[in-house]
C-alpha cells in the first residue's frame, strides 16, 4: 500500500513516516524543505531500515501536484502535514499562511476528488477551540474565532474538507486535532529541529538546559490555574504518529461511520508551565534557569483534551508520560548539540 505523506520531513511527519514503514506501508514523501531538511531521510532510514521515496515539490504549484498524482496513480492514502505553523509569523504574514496552508489543500483535494476512492488524514490543531469554556475539551466543543491566521487556516481547512466530503462520495477524511506535540524518537535519530529561536516551550527548555539559551522566560504566572501558569496537554510525538497510522487504517478498512470525522489527540492530562519545567529538572537532574515575565499576547489559560472519542472510537490511547516524552526531548537536544 503506497501512502503519500506531505511534509514528511517535518517534526510530526517524519515520526509518522517511521510508524507507517514499521507497519509495512510504502511511503512517498512530498516536502518543499522550506522548514525541514533532506537529512531527515537518513534518520528515518536508520530507524525503520527503509528509505521512503522523496520528491521535493512545492504544493503551491498546481501543475506539479497534478503531475505527481499522474506518476503515482497507486496512492491509497494521503496524510497531509505540509503547512506553515508559526502562530506569531502568521500574524505578520497572513497571505503567506493563507496561500501555503489553504491553496495547497485545495490542489490536493482536487486530485483526490478525481479518484474513485481516497483516504485523507488532515493535520489540524486544538487551536481551533481557542479558549474552550469547559475542560476537558471534547470534539463537539464550539470552534471559536481564531486568534491567528495560522489557527484560522486550520479552521478553514477543516471546513473545506467537510464541505468537499459532503459532495464527493469517494473521499473519506479524518481531521486530527493535536494538542501540544513534544519530544523526539527514542532512538534520537529524528526529533524537532526548530529553526532560530524556538517559539514553543519544550524546545526552549531543552535549549536552555544545554546552554544554547541563557534562561527561559515564563510568560505569566497570574493565570487562574493551580500555580498561576498556563496549562496545556503535552502529547509525545511517537504517540501522535501512531494515532495517524490508526486513523489511516480506520479509513482503509472502511471502519469510519461518516466520510468526515474529527478526533482530539491529547493525553487527557493538563500540565502547567512550571510542571513542565519540573519534569525537565527531574529527567535531566539539572536546575533550569528561568524567570517569570509578562503574559504573551494571544495565550489561552488552559487546554487539555477529552480523549474518550479517540480511545473508544479510533481505538488509540497515548501511552507515554510527560517525563518519558521530556526525557526523549532532552536526549535529542544533547545529541544534536554534540554534533553541531
Ligand atoms: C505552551 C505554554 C506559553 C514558550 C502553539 C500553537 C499550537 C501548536 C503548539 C501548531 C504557553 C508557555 C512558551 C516560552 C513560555 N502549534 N511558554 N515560555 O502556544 O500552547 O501552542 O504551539 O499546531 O497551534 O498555538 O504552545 O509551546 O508556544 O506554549 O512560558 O518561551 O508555554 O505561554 O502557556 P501553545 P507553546
Amino acid at each position: 500500500m503506497k501512502i503519500l505523506v506531505t511534509g514528511g520531513l517535518g517534526f510530526i511527519g517524519s515520526h509518522t513516516v517511521v510508524e507507517l514503514q514499521n507497519e509495512g506501508f510504502e511511503v512517498v514523501i512530498i516536502d518543499d524543505c522550506s522548514n525541514s531538511s533532506e537529512e531527515v531521510l537518513k534518520g528515518i532510514t536508520a530507524i525503520s531500515g527503509k528509505t521512503p521515496i522523496f520528491e521535493k515539490i512545492d504544493l503551491k504549484e498546481k501543475e506539479s501536484v497534478s503531475d505527481f498524482f499522474k506518476r503515482h496513480d497507486d496512492i491509497q492514502g494521503v496524510i497531509h502535514f505540509a503547512a506553515s505553523k508559526a502562530v506569531g509569523e502568521s500574524v505578520e504574514k497572513p497571505l503567506l499562511y493563507y496561500e501555503n496552508n489553504i491553496a495547497t489543500l485545495v490542489y490536493l483535494l482536487k486530485e483526490l476528488s478525481n479518484k474513485d476512492n481516497s483516504n485523507f488524514i488532515f493535520s489540524s490543531s486544538c487551536t481551533v477551540y481557542g479558549q474552550a469554556d469547559k475542560m476537558p475539551i471534547t470534539e463537539d466543543a464550539p470552534v471559536k474565532p481564531a486568534e491567528s491566521p495560522y489557527g484560522n487556516t486550520k479552521q478553514i481547512g477543516e471546513e473545506i474538507i467537510r464541505e468537499t466530503c459532503k459532495v464527493t462520495d469517494g473521499l473519506n477524511a479524518i481531521a486530527l486535532r493535536y494538542f501540544n506535540p513534544m519530544g523526539a524518537h527514542p532512538s534520537a535519530e529524528i526529533g524537532e529541529l526548530p529553526i532560530g529561536v524556538p517559539q514553543n516551550l519544550v524546545p526552549f527548555i531543552t535549549q536552555t538546559g544545554v546552554g544554547l539559551r541563557q534562561e527561559l522566560s515564563v510568560f505569566g504566572d497570574d493565570y487562574p490555574t493551580s500555580d498561576g501558569t498556563c496549562v496545556r496537554d503535552y502529547i509525545y510525538v511517537v504517540d501522535l504518529a501512531k494515532a495517524h497510522v490508526q486513523a489511516l487504517q480506520r479509513l482503509l478498512e472502511r471502519k469510519n461511520s461518516e466520510n468526515y470525522e474529527v478526533f482530539n489527540l491529547g493525553t487527557g492530562k493538563g500540565s502547567s508551565v512550571l510542571e513542565v519545567i519540573h519534569s525537565f529538572e527531574n529527567v535531566s537532574g539539572e536546575k533550569l534557569n528561568y524567570k517569570i515575565v509578562d503574559r504573551r499576547a494571544g495565550d489561552i489559560t488552559e487546554a487539555y483534551a477529552d480523549t474518550t472519542k479517540a480511545n473508544e472510537v479510533l481505538g488509540w490511547k497515548a501511552q507515554y508520560s510527560l517525563d518519558e516524552a521530556m526525557k526523549s526531548a532532552w536526549d535529542w537536544e544533547q545529541k544534536i548539540r554534540s554534533q553541531s
